[in-house]
């Protein structure tokens, strides 16, 4: 599986990866895009753009908007379905090597364990499940299924039971009180969490006096959000024992090295790639130093090490 870095393996669910550091769903397309721009092979795992059963045209633009310190999406999942994923994404990432993720999302239970059955006989090393989509079915409002702990068990449940993959479920920020619902997914059977997605956020143009998107609201990510991450990292990993990855305003070997303080098992880099697309394996190659320096056996030593 690419090249290996002493130290740098870590283990989630049943899976070994070579290093802990991750392409974040939607910022790194299929992998295709960036082939040339990026030693796709090193890095320890690439998350799809979340994938939906039917093509989604995503939401009408301007849908990005730079603000101070990060960046505001509201791209609306545009993908082009799974069956588009199956015939004509996944042969290209399925001969690279590095652990491939798919992330799916749903408008309700159902779909999310149909995306899962598809998925079951296709060379992807796990699932990670999305659940920032509003839950249209039952509350017919844009509140999302990660700001409910019961809906989070219930989609978490419905995917474990259709997949013997790993199954990773992707948090959102936008909670009061993120412990519950992680320590929902994880009474599900997730094997693991990961977090955060975006904040929900807007901007305004004071000389149209208009919205910046489209869609008013967006997803704020980018350095912006690091110290929520961060914050949202430490206290899940106090109140789970499943394996945590870290996510949210990730740009530089140190933003990384202080998940794994705080708690995080490994990472995953998102607005990062958009700016630079080396970023990613340049973390690789500084975590990798910093074990050196610091005398470390393995990255896994440095997870929840935070002194306080
Ligand atoms: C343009 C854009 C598209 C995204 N699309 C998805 C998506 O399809 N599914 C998902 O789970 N997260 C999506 N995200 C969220 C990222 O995966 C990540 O959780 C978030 O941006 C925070 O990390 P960052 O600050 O490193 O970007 C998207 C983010 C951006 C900026």
């Amino acid at each position: 599986m690419g090249k290996r870095l002493n130290g740098l393996a870590v283990r989630i669910g049943r899976l070994k990866f070579i290093n802990p550091v991750m392409a974040a769903s939607g910022t790194f397309g299929y992998g295709q895009e960036y082939k040339e721009l990026v030693r796709i092979d090193g890095l320890g795992a690439i998350v799809t753009k979340s994938i939906t059963l039917k093509p989604l045209k995503g939401n009408a633009p301007p849908r990005i908007w730079e603000s101070t310190a990060g960046m505001l999406n509201a791209i609306g999942l545009q993908n082009d379905g799974i069956e588009d994923f199956l015939a004509n994404r996944l042969p290209f990432l399925k001969d690279l090597n590095t652990r491939i993720i798919a992330s799916i999302a749903g408008k309700c239970r159902q779909e999310y364990k149909e995306l899962a059955k598809r998925l079951e006989s296709a060379p992807v090393d796990a699932i990670e499940i999305n659940i920032s989509c509003p839950n249209v079915e039952h509350h017919g409002s844009a509140r999302l299924f990660a700001q409910d702990a019961k809906e989070t068990a219930g989609i978490v449940r419905a995917v474990r039971k259709a997949t013997k993959k790993t199954v990773i479920t992707k948090l959102s920020p936008n909670v009061t009180d993120i412990t519950e619902i992680a320590k929902a997914a994880e009474g599900a059977g997730t094997d693991a969490i990961s977090l955060i997605n975006t904040l929900i956020g807007m901007d305004v143009d004071i000389t149209t006096q208009r919205p910046r998107l489209a869609n008013i609201t967006g997803g704020l990510s980018g350095p912006a959000i690091k110290p929520v991450a961060l914050r949202m990292t430490w206290e899940v990993y106090q109140a789970v024992k499943i394996p945590i990855i870290g996510i949210g305003g990730i740009m530089s070997t140190e933003d990384a090295l202080a998940f794994f303080l705080c708690g995080a098992r490994a990472i995953q880099v998102g607005t990062a790639n958009f700016v630079n697309p080396q970023t990613i394996t340049s973390i690789i190659d500084g975590i990798s130093n910093y074990l050196k320096k610091n005398r470390l056996k393995s990255i896994q030593e440095l997870t929840g090490r935070l002194k306080i």
